[in-house]
């Protein structure tokens, strides 16, 4: 009998227990979703700078802050490319006022000239709300196999011409006292893979950038956020250099099964109203090879050793297989 009683009490408590974690929680979703709200509504008028707006996830940011009301600049080499981005965006659905997009050529590995772009939106708009850094190339090859060309190529585009274009918008922004300034790194940012040493190292500079440039305006109410993605399923391999500076063109098996651009822009943009400090922006994998990185270094170095053998095994495969059609 006692013991019905005991099993008995158990109910009058969990009853309780569960309200009590039930209602703040629920109060907490609600809270959040209207914070969102708030934020995506912010973004109406907004001006935001995207670079590598021409192709892949830069293009796919450009719909995203559009569809909220955004005005976008949109960034790249290719002007044809980004004008089809531009008429893309004017013939899609909106549920905000819009702003018609604005396209600005440029290159980002002549980061002399960066400035001259900057003055010449800040003439147009008045002001630069939010840059997202997003522009880059990537890279296939062995470290002894890669010309330095190839690395200063490399570091010019994903590293000095992100760096140089911040500097210069950063100037107007300190000035007005508030900006948000984003930086599209990578995974690889954050681990370094065989086959990728230029890439790799690039995004790491442009992470350790990122993060001493948040410590230093924090109190000039300007943010900042690294996202570091794992794969998106984009033209990033195919345009990616090999060691002699020509293009890999091919797609690789990871990036072809890597999120939707859709997806991944949409994942950014949250991030960004919800003022996030950094993202990893990828499956579960990636983030066990960051954590292994910093806790078990040992069994990451272990396992990136096999993963450079393999790849030496299929090159000397590759290159039998040349051989013997010769
Ligand atoms: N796809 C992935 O799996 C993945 C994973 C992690 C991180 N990311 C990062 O995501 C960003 C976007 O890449 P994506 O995946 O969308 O590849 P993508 O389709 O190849 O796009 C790259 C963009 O960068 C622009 N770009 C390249 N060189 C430039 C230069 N010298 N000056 C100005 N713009 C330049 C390209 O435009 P133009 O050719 O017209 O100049 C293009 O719009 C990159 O920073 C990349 O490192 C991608």
């Amino acid at each position: 009998m006692s013991e019905i009683r005991a099993f008995l009490s158990n109910f009058n408590i969990v009853g309780p227990i569960s309200l009590a974690v039930t209602i703040p929680w629920i109060m907490f979703k609600m809270f959040s979703a209207a914070w969102l709200k708030q934020g995506y509504n912010e973004l109406v008028g907004k001006v935001v700078v995207i670079t590598g707006a021409s192709s892949g996830l830069g293009e796919a940011l450009a719909h995203e802050f559009y569809k909220y009301g955004a005005q976008v600049i949109l960034c790249a080499r290719r002007r044809q490319e980004l004008e089809r981005v531009r008429t893309d965006l004017l013939h899609s659905q909106c549920r905000e006022t819009t702003y018609p997009p604005i396209i600005i050529p440029l290159d980002l590995s002549e980061y002399h000239n960066l400035r001259t772009h900057v003055d010449k939106i800040l003439s147009i708009t008045g002001r630069i709300d939010i840059l997202v850094n997003n522009g880059g190339i990537s890279q296939r090859g062995k470290a002894k196999d890669t010309l330095i060309e190839v690395d200063q190529k490399i570091m010019a585009v994903n590293y000095l011409g992100t760096v140089a274009l911040t500097k210069a918008i950063l100037a107007d922004m300190l000035k007005k006292k508030r900006g948000h300034i984003v930086f599209i790194s990578s995974v690889q940012g954050l681990v370094a893979l065989p086959d990728r040493s230029s890439y790799s190292a690039s995004k790491h500079a442009l992470q350790a950038f990122g993060d001493s440039l948040r410590a230093e305006v924090a109190s000039e109410n300007i943010h900042v956020t690294i996202v570091s993605p794992g794969y998106i399923k984009t033209q990033l391999s195919l345009n990616a250099l090999v060691g002699s500076g020509r293009l890999h063109g091919e797609m690789d098996a990871t990036t072809q099964s890597g999120y939707t651009p859709e997806y991944a822009a949409q994942q950014i943009v949250k991030a960004i109203i919800t003022k996030k400090k950094e993202m990893v922006l990828s499956t579960l994998l990636p983030k066990i090879a960051i954590l292994l990185r910093r806790y078990f270094p040992f069994l990451y170095f272990l396992v990136m050793e096999m993963r450079a053998k393999k790849s030496t095994l299929k090159d000397l495969a590759v290159n039998q297989d040349n051989q013997k059609k010769e």
